[in-house]
């Protein structure tokens, strides 16, 4: 049985808090593109966990966590992770990472950071993490795996190559910085492949056997479909592909092995970074919702922006990633908004629009159309069942599926574990959406 979870907006629409909630009934959960640009948080028992690399699963005792090969690793935070969620007392056995995954190298947030610098006002706000770079040398064919750290001799001779013919005159020539030394690197890595040594593993025989024992394997999407390399707001994007479609590249289930995608969305939107958002709020409304929402990056710690929920948006996403079942995170932060607005459209250009323009810049400068709803002005935060929701929240929640095309079944309140509503018959009636788009498996 494979879920996929996937974000529908722009990123930190509450993953972590789901995939932690689904991980009980998850034998594997999988993490399949981006690294540590993300920052997944769980809220278990009064503790909070911010998850860069780990799977958000970690918390389960039986649950087998991997790090799949379209995610790009920085092993120095992920061993810090590593150290981090141990102190905790949690086992990370059962972690594997796989040996196809990409490497950060050190010069990958050093020319992030010094793009993003030159790109002065067109800068696109990354993490500065060295993701875009990363995968730009997997594309280019010059990238590190993690297998490479268990081979020091290939690792020695690649990097001779990589750094003296390529980066270093890259470094010293174009942005006058000094050049990285290639003995210091190899035995930074030598380092890190014997700590990570004994969990990289070629996870292909370990996934499908798991898929052939018909394990329940939960795929953790990381930043959300408008982030998309192809389908977001490029080249405001990060720069994998953060959709259903990556999360099986970069894990290496096949289209035919899936039951269920499931989206997340938050009640309203944010973003981090630059690029187009149509529902942005930038008076004092926003502040407040920024306020309320606690909007700050769980990795950067910039603050997010704030807008109302974008019905074209999550349009999208259900379209584009096959979403079948929706998880609404953060209701709870309009508690006390009235009334509430809605965008169904965008005028761009004279004319009414249904999904986001590719055009960036007619995105930019389209007027979104938007429906007003009552507030319900009382406190979700208690609410466990979904008979007990105030009318006008029931009504919202109702709207927001409407304009989806997708069923709501869990409605999240607060960042605790416990504080969500399970929609429509409940745990139960989400497995049986999963046998309902059960395939055949071969
Ligand atoms: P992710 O990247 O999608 O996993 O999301 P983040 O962890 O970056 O950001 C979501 C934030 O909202 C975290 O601080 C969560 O603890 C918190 N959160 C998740 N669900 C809810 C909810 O229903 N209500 C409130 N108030 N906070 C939530
Ligand atoms: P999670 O998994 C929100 C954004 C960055 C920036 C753009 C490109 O926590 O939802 P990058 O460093 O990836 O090259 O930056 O993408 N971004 C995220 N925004 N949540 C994330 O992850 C993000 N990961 C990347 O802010 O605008
Ligand atoms: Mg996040």
């Amino acid at each position: 049985m494979v879920t996929i979870l996937v974000g529908g907006q722009w990123g930190d629409e509450g993953k972590g808090k789901i995939i932690d909630l689904l991980s009980e009934k998850a034998d594997m959960v999988i993490r399949s593109q981006g690294g540590n640009n993300a920052g997944h948080t769980v809220v278990n028992a009064g503790q909070e966990f911010r998850f860069h690399l780990i799977p958000s699963g970690i918390l389960y005792p039986t649950t087998t966590c991997v790090i799949g090969n379209g995610v790009v690793l920085d092993p120095r935070v992920l061993l810090e992770e590593m150290r981090q969620v141990q102190s905790r007392g949690i086992s990370i056995d059962r972690l594997v990472i796989s040996d196809r995954a990409h490497l950060i190298m050190p010069w990958h947030p050093i020319l992030d950071k010094l793009e993003e610098e030159q790109r002065g006002d067109d800068r696109l706000g990354t993490t500065w993490r060295g993701i875009g770079p990363a995968y730009a040398d997997k594309v280019r064919r010059i990238g590190f795996r993690a297998g490479d750290l268990l081979k020091p001799r290939f690792l020695q001779k690649k990097l001779g190559f990589v750094l003296n013919k390529i980066k270093n005159p890259i470094l010293q020539e174009l942005y006058h910085v000094p050049p990285l030394e290639p003995q210091a690197v190899l035995d930074e890595y030598t380092a890190y492949g014997e700590q990570l040594g004994p969990f990289i593993k070629d996870i292909f025989p370990i996934v499908h056997q798991a898929l052939a024992g018909n394990e329940q394997i939960l795929l953790e999407g990381a930043q959300g479909s408008m982030l998309d390399l192809d389908f977001g707001t490029y080249p405001y994007v990060t720069s994998s592909s953060p959709t259903a479609g990556g999360a099986l590249t970069g894990s290496g289930i096949s289209p035919t092995a899936v039951d269920l995608t499931m989206g997340v969305f938050k009640a309203y939107t944010t973003r981090v970074g630059y690029g187009p958002m149509p529902t942005e709020l930038t008076d004092s409304l926003g502040e407040q919702m920024r306020k309320i929402g606690v909007e700050y990056g769980t990795t950067t710690g910039r603050p997010r922006r704030v807008g109302w929920f974008d019905g074209v948006v999550a349009r999208y996403s259900v379209a584009l990633n096959g979403i079948r079942s929706i998880a609404l995170t953060k209701l709870d932060v309009l508690d006390e908004f009235d009334p509430i607005r809605i965008c169904t459209g965008y005028i761009s250009k004279g004319e009414l629009q249904s999904y986001p323009m590719s055009n960036i810049s007619h995105l930019k400068h389209c007027e979104p159309v938007y429906e007003t709803l009552p507030g319900w002005r009382s406190s979700t935060a208690g609410i466990r069942r979904p008979e007990d929701l105030p009318k006008a929240a029931r009504r919202y929640i109702d709207r927001l599926s409407e304009l989806c095309g997708a069923p709501i079944d869990i409605v999240s309140v607060g960042a605790a574990r416990d504080q969500t509503i399970w929609m429509q018959g409940g745990q139960t009636g989400l497995a049986v959406r999963q046998r309902e788009h059960e395939p055949s498996h071969p």
